[in-house]
């Protein structure tokens, strides 16, 4: 395949073992992802509730109940409702420049404890809101919150991790968003028939929040942020220890002249906009933008409602939490184990193949049913197949770009581009996730079952641009992958020479 070159390392084996202490120390770190999981799946459950409505959209709760139309199509839609919900990826997407300096100049940690505490903050002002004001200022805090997390978090775990299993411990960052997924929504459920139930589902979020805090506090910086930091001494220690092993000097080396390059660079952001970043620059930009153009978070927002249509009535949402959620959370499983063994590439192609397959086939089945006019009901059988699809789309995004939506922009920057290449990575992915949240409903009413086809052209566009441009990066030591670029039929031409050391040049040049 174009894309899959073969790669040379320079043929860099680090030595060491998977410590236990690597292990706690990523499963620590990976609670970040539990913010966001659980921030993604509260939202749509509290804005359906009445006594919230009641309390703080009382118009919109008058709309709602006026709103008699049988369209399935068309279903209620207000904008400043989804404005409400979608403000916290506006805040997040902004939050993530500021965390890259962060992150670049004061370390990961910090970065990690500031979204926690962000997100603490949100939750408590969230749940014991009692203006509209008090709501939204809250709503910021959480986006802050989220905005650090998913800036440094992905970036500590990749550097933490040895090369060998760095794809593993990077997707417990998506393990944790799935199971965040799959409890707020158990949560929803519970407190949805409680007249404040929706202050336990938002004040809740202030548990994972402080698990971060006080779990970073613990942590211990990345050895490339010490050695950023000009904290070498440290940063041995830290390597020996991560590592379990005193002979560390190969891969110490490698960071230190990693740094001693990205300490050449006065800006970072100027400088990924560079001809020899161009890769990383591509895959930062297009890769959360193409996760998002998937669909995924239809479904995760709007499965409610997807499954009332489907006929599952008052128990839609129990049932699409249980059924969406446990699939996402059991396939992300399959990643975890899959991707350092068979690679980024593959699951990225069978993932999107599947997806594909998967929405013609929603599509088709809905159109079939509901034709133009968006009148019509499904039997027992059909919906029953129908949810067969959906959970196999499901559980195509769960491993495939779901973890490495987060794991490949996190490992294909060298240390001068990291934090900025990490927060254009946050920021594209905030922006499509308000932009999708805001323009669903609409898009719906209009394109009616249209609207499947229109996800299921872009993962075509997005798997060919995979098997195309993306070269397979499982095992390369995350300080290495210079190797990677200047050995891609497409990428080697953005790769000055003195990016790779002359030996690499002149076994290439060889016949
Ligand atoms: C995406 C989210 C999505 C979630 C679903 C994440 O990787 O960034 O937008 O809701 O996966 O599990």
């Amino acid at each position: 395949m174009a894309g899959g070159a073969h790669i040379e390392t320079g043929g860099r084996h680090y030595e060491g073992e998977v410590t236990a202490f690597v292990l706690i120390t990523c499963f620590v770190a990976a609670m970040g992802g539990l913010l966001f999981g659980y921030d993604l799946g509260i939202t749509g459950g509290v804005t359906s509730m009445e006594p919230f409505l009641v309390k703080f959209f009382p118009t919109v709760y008058k709309q709602m109940l006026d709103d008699s139309s049988t369209n399935q199509y068309c279903k209620f839609d207000n904008q400043l409702l989804t404005l409400f919900t979608s403000s916290l990826y506006l805040a997040a997407l902004i939050a993530s420049f500021f965390a890259a300096t962060t992150t670049r100049l004061f370390g990961r940690k910090p970065s990690m404890f500031l979204g926690g505490l962000f997100f603490l903050i949100g939750a408590l002002l969230n749940g014991f809101a009692i203006n509209v004001e008090m709501l939204i200022i809250g709503r910021i805090f959480l986006g802050f919150g989220v905005g650090y997390c998913n800036q440094s978090v992905p970036i500590y775990l990749s550097e933490m991790a040895p090369a060998k299993i760095r794809g593993a411990l990077n997707i417990g960052f998506q393990m944790m968003i799935t199971l965040g997924i799959l409890g707020s929504n158990l949560i929803n459920y519970a407190t949805s028939r409680h007249k404040n139930g929706w202050r336990v589902s938002l004040g809740v979020g202030a548990v994972p929040a402080i698990l971060l805090c006080v779990g970073s506090l613990c942590l211990e910086e990345t050895p490339n942020s010490l050695i950023e930091r000009g904290q070498h001494v440290k940063a041995k220690t830290m390597l020996q220890k991560i590592r379990g092993t005193n002979n560390v000097d190969e891969e110490y080396q490698d960071l230190v002249d990693a740094s001693e390059a990205a300490s050449k660079v006065e800006n970072p952001w100027k400088n990924i906009t560079r001809r020899r970043y161009r890769p990383q620059l591509t895959f930062c930009s297009f890769i959360p933008f193409f996760q998002q153009l998937t669909g995924i978070n239809v479904i995760m927002f709007y499965a409610p409602v997807l499954f009332t249509i489907l006929g599952f009535g008052s128990d839609a949402s129990l049932m699409s939490a249980v059924i969406t959620g446990g699939v996402n959370v059991l396939a992300t499983l399959v990643s975890v184990f899959c991707v350092d063994k068979f690679g980024r590439r593959i699951l990225f192609l069978e993932g999107g193949i599947q997806m594909l397959v998967c929405q013609i086939v929603v599509g088709i089945m809905i159109g079939m049913k509901f034709g133009l006019n968006g009148q019509g009901s499904f039997n027992k059988g059909e919906a029953d197949i129908l949810l067969v699809f959906i959970c196999l789309y499901v559980a195509a995004f769960a491993w495939s770009w779901g973890p490495l939506g987060w794991l490949v922009p996190s490992e294909i920057c060298s240390l001068e581009i990291r934090a900025a290449g990490q927060a254009i990575n946050v920021a594209v992915n905030m922006f499509f996730t308000f932009g999708i949240a805001q323009v669903f409903l609409s898009l719906l009413c209009h394109l009616k079952f249209g609207l499947f086809f229109f996800f299921a052209a872009w993962v075509l566009v997005m798997t060919i641009f995979i098997a195309f441009l993306l070269p397979e990066t499982k095992n390369v030591p995350v300080e290495e992958m210079n190797y990677v670029w200047k050995s891609h039929w497409f990428w080697n031409k953005y790769i000055p020479d003195d990016a790779v050391p002359p030996a690499y040049n002149s076994s290439k040049a060889a016949p």
